[in-house]
């Protein structure tokens, strides 16, 4: 790796090799989803407790201060909506000048595999690769799913997360599932786990971080389950320690318990 892609690397994953990413990038074909409609309100209070925000440039422009020092990972791919056909049908929609321009530390795009627009995302995928390594900026690439919220298990997880690092990703996104450490084996490159539709039981989102990391993820990249809560910096406080002081489960849960105590 080239000085450029290390720095920007380690900005994201933290001397322990690992990062608490905070995704706020839902907007770009969900709009004002539930919760976020002020993301400024939202995402403000949270940015003491993320190793850096996963965003479009629409919102980092007008919603986040540009004096914070959080790394950013900007969401460059777009085009589709959830009212549309097929949420499959995203190209680039970012240049990576306005990326470079937006100092980022990341750029992140999603590819579909084995949707209808499969091989129009891994094409942008790998376009998007080559001109972003060009000037040292990292590719997080997200392996997703679209509404057929069903395909996310181990079989499907790692083929799409070893297409992702073949096609050149430096880092890969993608969901927490059933013997998860073979998805992770398979994949050459950092994994981070999103978070997917809020769960009932903020115990339950603390306990596929804690599973995730046992089985050899970096990281988490988690939105809905984090904002959506009613407490919020609990639920990421207690992520954090998860990730970053190897904390058990019952000693994250209970950190939780006494932060929305306190709030
Ligand atoms: C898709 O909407 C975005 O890439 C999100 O960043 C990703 O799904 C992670 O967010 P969540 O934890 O809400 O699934």
């Amino acid at each position: 790796m080239d000085w450029g892609m290390k720095n920007r690397m380690s900005r994201i994953f933290k001397s322990d090799g690992k990062t608490v990413m905070l995704a706020v990038d839902h907007g770009y074909f969900l709009g004002a989803v539930s919760r976020m409609e002020e993301p400024r309100k939202v995402i403000e209070p949270l940015i003491p407790y993320a190793d850096s925000l996963m965003i479009t440039r629409g919102i980092l422009r007008n919603c986040v201060e540009a004096t914070h020092n959080i790394p950013v990972v900007l969401r460059v791919s777009s085009g589709n909506s959830i009212l549309g056909k097929d949420l499959s049908c995203e190209d680039i929609a970012v240049s990576v000048k306005d990326a470079l321009r937006l100092n980022v530390a990341a750029v992140a795009l999603s590819v579909y595999v084995g949707a209808e627009y499969e091989h129009q995302t891994l094409m942008a995928l790998s376009r998007l690769i080559n001109e972003a390594n060009d000037y040292g900026i990292p590719v997080l690439a997200v392996t997703a799913v679209g509404k057929e919220l069903e395909k996310r298990d181990a079989r499907y997880l790692t083929l799409s997360s070893r297409i992702a690092a073949e096609l050149g990703a430096q880092i890969v996104k993608t969901y927490f599932c059933e013997d998860f450490q073979d998805v992770v084996k398979a994949c050459p490159v950092p994994v981070v786990i999103a978070g997917g539709p809020k769960m009932k039981d903020e115990l339950d989102v603390l306990r596929i971080a804690y599973e995730a990391i046992r089985c050899g993820a970096r990281g988490v990249d988690m939105g809905r389950n984090i904002w959506q809560s009613r407490w919020p910096v609990a639920v990421i406080s207690a992520i954090r320690s998860i990730v970053h002081e190897d904390a058990s489960l019952e000693k994250a849960s209970a950190l939780f318990e006494e932060l929305k105590q306190a709030r």
